[in-house]
C-alpha cells in the first residue's frame, strides 16, 4: 500500500480488486447518478480564502463530539455489508477508527454483529445506525443490544422509507454472497439480501421493503422513549426538516444524501449544508457526509458549519486494499491533508476556521 498516497489512489486500486457485484453495490448512486457526481464536484466549486502570517507553528486537528474528544473531525459513516470488501469487514473498519481515535458507525445491515464489533474494537467510539422495521420489536431489540454493547449514539437513517433504484445492482441482480449473512439478524431477515429480488432484480430492495415506510416525525418521539442515547438523524437535506429535528430535541443531524443512493437529483450534501446550519445550527450539532475525499473538503465543510464530517466509501476502499491497516491509512491521509489545509490557510485549530474563509466560486466572478 506504500504507493497509495491519497483516497483516489485507494479507490483506483479497490476498483481493480473488488468483485463486480460488490464494487457496483458500493460505488453506485441512484438513477442517472448525477447527484453522485455532484457530491464531489460541488466541493471544487468552493474556494478557500487563506489567511497569512498567523503563527501556525502548533496545530491541533482534534475536536469534541457529544462531550468526547475525537482526534480528527472525520468519522466513519455507516455502509452496509463490509465483509464483501474484506473478510474482517466491519470489525476491521472499527479497529481503524479505534487506532485513529475517531468514531465508527456500524450499519444495521452489517455482516458483523453489534457484539462482534464491540469486542473487536472495545476502545473505539462506536455509534449504531438504525433502520426502523415494520416490526417495532426488531428495532427495540437492536437499540437494547447497541446500548448493552457500549455504543454511544444512535444514527437513525431518515431518508430511506425504502431503498432507491441503483441500476447496476438491478443489472447484476445483486445478492449478498451466500457465505455472508446480515449478522444482526436471525432467520429470514438474516438471509433476505442473499436472494435476488423478483421485483427490481436487486436483493437490497426486498430487504428495504421490511422497513416501515409509514415512518413519520411522531416516531422520533417514540424512539426517544426507548433510549437514553443521543439521536442523530441521518439524511436531512432541508432547513425545514432540520428545524423539525431541533423541535424534537434530537442531538444532531447528519446532512447526507445517502451517498447519492436514494433519489437522484438531490443537491450535494455540501450544497445543502448552509441552509441547515442557518436554520438549526444553534440548536443542534450538524455533521455532513457525501463526497469527502481530501483534507480540503473537510476544511470547507467545517467552514460552512459542520462540526464533523464522515466518510463511507473511502473507508470501503481502504478495507478492500488492506483491511484495518488500509482504513487506518485512509484516515491518516485525511488527517495529514486536513492538517496541511488548516495550517496553510492560517488556522491552528478547528475553532480558528471562520465561515468567511470559504466562498462559492461565484464570489470571484466579478473579476
Ligand atoms: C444502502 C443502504 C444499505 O445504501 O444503506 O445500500
Amino acid at each position: 500500500m506504500s504507493d497509495l498516497v491519497c483516497v483516489k489512489d485507494f479507490e483506483d486500486r479497490a476498483f481493480k480488486i473488488l468483485p463486480r457485484n460488490a464494487l457496483d453495490y458500493y460505488r453506485s448512486g441512484a438513477g442517472r447518478q448525477e447527484t453522485l457526481e455532484n457530491n464531489r464536484t460541488a466541493f471544487s466549486k468552493l474556494k478557500i480564502r487563506p489567511r497569512c502570517l498567523r503563527n501556525v507553528s502548533k496545530r491541533d486537528v482534534s475536536t469534541t463530539v457529544f462531550g468526547e474528544k475525537v482526534s480528527i473531525p472525520v468519522g466513519i459513516s455507516p455502509t452496509a455489508m463490509q465483509r464483501m470488501a474484506h473478510p474482517e469487514g466491519e470489525c476491521a473498519n472499527a479497529r481503524a477508527a479505534e487506532a485513529m481515535g475517531t468514531i465508527f458507525t456500524l450499519s444495521t445491515i452489517a455482516t458483523s454483529s453489534i457484539e462482534e464489533v464491540a469486542e473487536a474494537a472495545p476502545g473505539a467510539i462506536k455509534w449504531f445506525q438504525l433502520y426502523i422495521f415494520n416490526d417495532r420489536e426488531v428495532t427495540r431489540q437492536l437499540v437494547r443490544r447497541a446500548e448493552n454493547a457500549g455504543y454511544k449514539a444512535l444514527v437513525l437513517t431518515v431518508d430511506t422509507p425504502f431503498f432507491g433504484l441503483r441500476l447496476a445492482d438491478m443489472r447484476n441482480k445483486f445478492k449478498l454472497p451466500t457465505h455472508l449473512k446480515l449478522a444482526n439478524f436471525e432467520g429470514t431477515v438474516a438471509s433476505v439480501a442473499n436472494k435476488k429480488s423478483e421485483t427490481t432484480g436487486s436483493g437490497l430492495n426486498d430487504l428495504g421493503n421490511l422497513f416501515d415506510a409509514s415512518l413519520s416525525w411522531d416516531d422520533i418521539a417514540w424512539l426517544k422513549t426507548i433510549t437514553r442515547l443521543p439521536i442523530v438523524l441521518k439524511g436531512i437535506l432541508t432547513a425545514e426538516d432540520a428545524m423539525l429535528a431541533a423541535d424534537l430535541g434530537v442531538a444532531a443531524v447528519l446532512v447526507s444524501n445517502h451517498g447519492a443512493r436514494q433519489v437522484d437529483g438531490t443537491p450535494a450534501s455540501i450544497e445543502a449544508l448552509p441552509e441547515i446550519v442557518n436554520a438549526a445550527g444553534h440548536r443542534l450539532e450538524v455533521f455532513l457526509d457525501g463526497g469527502i475525499t481530501d483534507g480540503t473538503d473537510i476544511f470547507k465543510a467545517l467552514a460552512l458549519g459542520a462540526k464533523m464530517v464522515f466518510v463511507g466509501r473511502p473507508a470501503l476502499w481502504g478495507l478492500a486494499c488492506g483491511g484495518a491497516d488500509g482504513v487506518t491509512k485512509i484516515l491518516g491521509i485525511l488527517k495529514t491533508e486536513f492538517e496541511y489545509a488548516l495550517g496553510i490557510s492560517g488556522c491552528s485549530t478547528v475553532a480558528d476556521i471562520r465561515s468567511n474563509m470559504v466562498v462559492h466560486e461565484s464570489f470571484y466572478s466579478k473579476l
